[in-house]
């Protein structure tokens, strides 16, 4: 299949501005039928995620095997599984996984997660933990595993027996972005699965997260078109800075380590992504003019001590760049990347959107080949 850039001048930039067009696919396709109603959870499933009730029955916890931005992405599908849908969820370095497995336990699913179904440590993992599984003499009820990938021709599918397949067409840019996003779609998914079948969270906490979601082609559309003009006119204030820091908190941890892998990957600016929280124990030393900040303040559980971090940082004289919706707290930041005001569930969705355009801008102003950055490869198929 041939794919060109089109009128953009990157491929990532396209693959960036696909993401509208991919939600409004998941979302016709998962939650169109979902009626917003009293009566709709008891009628038809939520969503059709073409998984047999072996899935879904009986599974006690999740881990989930990944690397890179996939893994990224699955701390987050971690955190939704957890805390909207109450199963104990753990993501592990794939790399790490095949060398140092936690002990088998019974009624688990293993989830590994690679948008091109080749990473080598990925499939490694995966195939170390079904051989630890085969070699049991008493089968563990209900361990059973699932593939979530953007490519359904590649090594993965034949080595799991169910698939969630994100339909975001094939991604050319080395630093993923679009293909991301359709793994975090696959994990609400999964969730909203989870939830609806376990009774895990109420009606209309499950009412709002599926709205939301109804929102999120029309919220991304706007939000990727604004962000560009922002990005780039903010990437000059890049030129001189010795590394950046990205704190996020609770969901948007994550996003802050993705935001930092996105600049490291293309820009080759060192960069850290870490829970704001922690920013005491250690990044708080690297402050300076030099070392700016990019926030993500999300309102919800803890907005304001996301507030209170970035006065600490403000107090050292490091410029801070707030992704967060306007409101009150907007004078605090030096820079600004206004996000809509949705609720935390969904933030994520949106969050990353300024993470990647502002890397792409970084990169772009410092003339860097943005689709191939040095050392790095689309796939890794060697340990
Ligand atoms: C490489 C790519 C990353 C990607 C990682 C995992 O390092 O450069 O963009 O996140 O591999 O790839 P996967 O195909 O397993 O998602």
């Amino acid at each position: 299949q041939k794919v060109d850039k089109g009128h953009f001048r990157h491929f990532m930039l396209k693959e960036i501005y696909e993401q509208a067009e991919i939600a409004a696919l998941w979302v016709g396709k998962h939650l169109a039928k979902a009626r917003i109603d009293s009566k709709y959870l008891q009628s038809d499933s939520l969503i059709s995620l073409s998984l047999d009730d072996e899935v879904f029955e009986g599974i006690e916890r999740i881990q989930i095997l990944a690397c890179g931005t996939s893994r990224h992405a699955s701390l987050i599908g971690a955190y939704l599984l957890e805390q909207f849908a109450g199963i104990p969820t753990s993501v592990f370095y794939a790399s790490e996984f095949r060398y140092a497995p936690p002990p088998l336990l019974s009624n688990t699913l293993t989830i590994a997660v690679t948008q091109s179904g080749e990473t080598a440590d990925t499939l490694a993992a995966l195939q170390m933990e079904q051989k630890r599984l085969e070699a049991r003499a008493d089968p563990l009820c209900n361990s059973c595993q699932l593939g979530i990938t953007n490519r359904p021709d590649s090594s993965l599918t034949r080595q799991v027996s169910h698939l969630l397949y994100i339909s975001a067409g094939i991604e050319i840019g080395v630093a993923a972005t679009k293909t991301f996003l359709g793994q975090l779609l696959t994990f609400y998914g999964l969730t909203l699965a989870f939830a609806e079948r376990r009774n895990s969270c109420s009606k209309s906490e499950l009412r709002a997260l599926v709205t939301e979601l109804q929102e999120l082609p029309y919220y991304l559309r706007k939000l990727i078109k604004e962000h560009d003009e922002l990005c780039a006119n903010l990437a000059e204030n890049f030129d001189d800075v010795r590394g950046v820091v990205f704190l996020g908190r609770g969901i948007n941890y994550p996003i802050a380590l993705e935001g930092a892998l996105k600049l490291k990957e293309i820009s080759y600016i060192q960069a850290e992504g870490y829970p704001a929280g922690e920013m005491k124990h250690g990044p708080i030393a690297l402050l300076d003019p030099e070392v700016p900040v990019v926030s993500i303040a999300v309102p919800g559980r803890v907005f304001s001590k996301v507030i209170s971090n970035c006065q600490e940082a403000k107090a050292r004289d490091a410029k801070v760049i707030g992704i967060t919706p306007i409101g009150p707290e907007t004078k605090l930041f030096d820079m600004l990347l206004p996000i809509p005001e949705v609720s935390e569930w969904l933030s994520p969705l949106l969050t990353v959107i300024p993470m990647q355009l502002l890397s792409y801008h970084i990169a772009c102003h410092r003339g860097l080949d943005v689709d191939q950055p040095r050392n790095l490869a689309k796939s890794v198929t060697v340990e």
